[in-house]
């Protein structure tokens, strides 16, 4: 009986360990998570090894999730290796061939095209090994899992923001790169919104393209020959991310009516939130990474180990309805920087307010806040911890 008992508690205790550095333990048939592939590394014990691959770290969101990814990884003891394309299609590809040729147990691809990405998903499938697709959906393919933000209602906070303080007005709608399935999301998510309005005629909507690669200057171009053609009466822009808010910002100020325009974002990028600070910029969509990064590792293990995932949700990617972790995104002006991005620690409360005059910072609150921020730690890398929080690249 004794024996049994300490033959028992070995067991726990080497499980226990298992999971604590997530090793791959033998295979549970039929306990797979996404439904798409097995695993060609679950057989095998050691730590789980992951594939990272990335389409940009142009956007300093994406030097977030890397860092964030990074530190989960490490956490729980897998072995990561990430690759970034820098908006090749092709070397993207060739980097997860290369993964895959290394020998990792799961792939997670935030894809630079989604239609494209389909065959990255199949190389690994071929291999056993599944793919999660990360912020991004991969289309028209059986991918695992997708983990990411409710992007189609992200648009709408976007559009209901600007309609309810612009009910009336000439707008200008900048999507992002059309090869990325959130640009799509976005623009519809707008437009559930504002197409009443425009049907009204309250909302005339004077331009409606798609910044290629979600470049700043093509948002600065669409804003110029926007403001051109109407004699500068532009009363909103509703740009779908901050990079296209501050093209779009820079167009207005050459043009001097910022100020005057309502402008949207998303990302809450550090340029974004100091121009939401000094009153240029209107507002950004907040997501916290932390969660994103950490669902796609954990959900990378469990799947490489073949465990069940929990994937509340189901996106449709063309071929089928792919089963969705989607985080909350949330709306914020300069009303809520404080209880929100400063509060979380997003962003550190000197670095939001920098170009402010200290007279102008928000008053008890702030103090408060800027003491709670340094005397915990924070659940949210901030950027001042990013080498280069601006990519030199475009
Ligand atoms: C992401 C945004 C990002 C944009 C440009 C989108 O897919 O969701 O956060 O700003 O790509 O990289």
């Amino acid at each position: 009986m004794r024996d049994l008992r300490k033959f028992l508690l070995f067991v726990a205790a080497a499980c226990a360990l298992s999971v604590a550095g997530a090793c791959v333990s033998a295979p549970e048939q039929g306990a797979g998570g996404g439904g798409g592939a097995g695993t060609g590394g679950a057989s095998k014990v050691g730590p789980v090894r992951i594939g990272f691959s990335m389409d940009t770290l142009k956007e300093e969101r994406w030097q977030r999730d890397k860092l964030l990814v990074e530190q989960r990884a490490k956490e729980i003891g897998a072995v990561l290796d990430v690759q970034v394309a820098n908006g090749d299609d092709s070397v993207q590809t060739k980097q997860c061939d290369n993964m895959l040729t290394k020998g990792v147990d799961v792939l997670i691809v935030a894809p630079h095209n989604g239609e494209i990405a389909a065959s990255i998903v199949e190389a690994a499938h071929k291999q056993n090994v599944p793919v999660i697709s990360y912020d991004r959906l991969i289309k028209n393919s059986d991918v695992d899992l997708y983990v990411s933000h409710q992007v189609e209602k992200m648009g709408e906070m976007q559009g209901k923001y600007a309609l309810d303080r612009v009910p009336k007005g000439n707008y200008i709608l900048i999507g992002g790169a059309p090869t990325d399935n959130n640009a799509l999301l976005l623009r519809k998510g707008q437009m559930n919104i504002l197409k009443p309005a425009v049907d009204r005629r309250d909302v005339k909507v004077i331009s409606d393209q798609f910044a290629k690669e979600w470049k700043a200057d093509e948002a600065l171009r669409i804003t110029e020959d926007a403001l051109t053609r109407t004699g500068n009466d532009i009363q909103a822009v509703v740009a779908s991310n901050d990079g296209t808010a501050g093209g779009a910002i820079s167009a207005l100020e050459a043009a001097k009516v910022n100020g005057k325009v309502l402008v949207t974002g998303q990302d809450a990028q550090l340029d974004a939130v100091q121009r939401i600070a000094e009153g240029r910029q209107t507002m950004t969509i907040y997501k916290p990474i932390k969660p994103l990064a950490d669902s796609a590792v954990d959900n990378a293990i469990k799947l490489a180990r073949k465990e069940p995932i929990t994937a509340p949700d189901r996106v449709n990617n063309g071929k089928i309805d792919v089963p969705s972790i989607l985080q909350e995104p949330q709306a914020v002006d300069k009303d809520n920087l404080m209880s929100t991005i400063i509060k979380d620690g997003y962003h550190p409360m000197e670095k939001v307010y920098e170009k402010v005059p200290r007279e102008q910072w928000p008053k008890a609150t702030a103090s408060r806040a800027a003491s709670r921020a340094s005397a915990r730690p924070r659940p949210q890398a901030s950027p001042s911890s990013f080498r280069n929080s601006r990519s030199s690249k475009t």
